[in-house]
């Protein structure tokens, strides 16, 4: 393995620090690598060839009061595969707010935790005076590697492959000034476009929008909410996007007096669906149960209805863990076990307005991923994460058939935690499960980190080839696979 140590982050973290998430596997990383040969154990299939990015939360420095995991600065990991061989990368995303702290030599910007006026300065978000740590959420769009942030903010842009920094995506110019984009962008690689979506405290609360294969703004509209809302992914289908309005936002007396204390409404979940080119008075809503999804699997049309799914929470269904870390308290909520996320169906009829809806899987996981060609078409395979129960770690891989209900689990060694997981579909693969299903770890039990490869067909037996990484890494979440183009 020749690993060159390319630069060293000058962090202010504290030195004997303590807290759960920045301890760990939390850890963060302040080395960055570039690795040409890395060793690898077995072999590198011969038909998987892409790169394969994963976003970090990783801190340099703390936040202005109280952390949050979500607070960390970006940093992108990369394994870029090639007739057998990889290169393996990581570097910070020199986002405007880390550059700022850096040479402030410490925090500016207070974060998730804190009322926004505990902030130094003006900030990013929709929540206002937030870090835009750009630490969210990756996509490859036209050749560029898109990085964005949960709370709305600039995309950061990078070579792929090298993770070169190209800047801030020129196309969010045209936007609402101080708006921003979403987290998950969504690219239909069919047509080479990206959805997007964005949201804020002011009317008419939310925008939808497309950028095309050329990474060009060409579809911009208002979908305007009863009030400001905490959309966090949205999907799609080949004619359809689909947004949602769910009962999970900022209690309203809160935010009048400057805080944003995040609330569950007795209100009915409600989804627009409007046609990728539409306008606003295209927008057709649908009401369904009160609930919460943070994250979508896929949608597609069938007949005169839209499939959607994604993870419902149900905290009924959730199992909350006993004798945990005090400091785990304030963070229940990054537990997929105590909020009871599982896969679950919402059928919308366009003709008959009707909503059907119900759960797919008993198990709970989250963050699915599935084969990149049938986003938005239907499907029938979905690759997510079960967690450690009370944290926020990620302890197994679960493939769920959503046509036959059949299910595979694969759960990690004690100490050993994955990242998202997405299925890299193999060259020429025919099936929908021909491919790969790969995911850095982070190894409590070894100090050390691998990028492991799964037979996406049969992911029980455990990886069919591994790969060793300089360092131990920080876990993270966000992921993604581009194939070579
Ligand atoms: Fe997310």
């Amino acid at each position: 393995m020749k690993s060159t140590l390319i630069s060293e982050a000058k962090s202010t973290l504290p030195r004997h620090d303590d807290h759960p998430y920045r301890t760990g596997p939390w850890q963060p990383n302040m080395r960055e690598y570039d690795v040409i040969e890395p060793v690898v154990n077995g072999v590198i299939p011969a038909d998987l060839n892409g790169v394969y990015l994963r976003n970090t939360e990783n801190p340099v420095h703390d936040s202005l009061g109280r952390y949050h995991p979500f607070d960390g600065d970006g940093m992108l990991h990369s394994l870029c595969f090639e007739n057998g061989r990889c290169e393996y990368r990581n570097r910070f995303i020199l986002t405007e707010g880390l550059a700022a702290e850096n040479k402030a030599g410490g925090p500016l910007w207070a974060g998730l935790r804190e009322r926004p006026e505990k902030s130094l300065r003006d900030g990013w978000g929709a929540r206002t005076r937030l870090k835009d740590s750009s630490s969210t959420d990756v996509v490859v769009h036209g050749g560029i590697a898109a990085t964005s942030f949960y709370q709305c903010g600039d995309i950061y842009e990078h070579d792929p492959r090298t993770l070169q920094p190209l800047g801030k995506a020129s196309w969010t110019q045209d936007l609402t000034p101080g708006w921003g984009v979403s987290a998950h962008t969504k690219v239909d690689e069919a047509t080479g476009e990206m959805l997007f979506f964005n949201y804020s405290t002011e009317a008419p609360y939310m925008h939808y929008g497309v950028v095309d294969r050329h990474r060009a703004l060409v579809h911009y509209i208002p979908i305007a909410l009863p009030g400001p809302r905490l959309p966090h992914d949205m999907a799609f289908t080949d004619h359809y996007a689909i947004l949602n309005d769910l009962p999970l936002f900022w209690d309203a007396d809160a935010l009048s007096h400057g805080a944003y204390a995040v609330r569950f409404h007795r209100l009915p979940s409600r989804f627009a669906i409007v046609p990728r080119r539409g306008q606003p008075e295209d927008v057709v809503w649908f009401e369904a149960r009160p609930g919460y999804v943070l994250h979508w699997i896929n949608a597609y049309e069938s007949g005169d209805e839209v499939i959607l799914d994604g993870y419902r929470q149900d905290p009924a269904r959730g199992v909350k863990t006993k004798g945990l870390p005090a400091g785990l308290a304030p963070f229940e909520i990054l537990d997929i076990n105590a909020i009871g996320a599982h896969a679950y169906r919402w059928r919308f009829n366009l003709k008959t307005g009707a909503v059907t809806e119900g759960p797919l899987e008993e198990l709970l996981s989250e963050f699915g991923m599935i084969n990149p060609r049938v986003a938005g078409k239907p499907y029938r395979y979905s690759w997510a994460m079960t967690t450690k129960p009370g944290w926020f770690l990620f302890d197994g891989l679960l493939r769920l058939d959503a046509q036959t209900g059949k299910r595979q689990h694969y759960k990690f060694p004690e100490g050993v935690f994955a990242s998202e997981s997405p299925m890299a579909p193999a060259d020429n693969g025919i099936d929908e499960d021909d491919g790969y299903v790969l995911t850095f770890t982070t190894d409590m039990n070894s100090d050390s980190s691998q990028c492991l490869i799964f037979d996406a067909h049969d992911i029980e037996p455990g990886p069919i080839a591994s790969i060793e990484l300089p360092q131990r890494i920080c876990v993270g979440t966000h992921a993604y696979w581009a194939g070579m183009e």
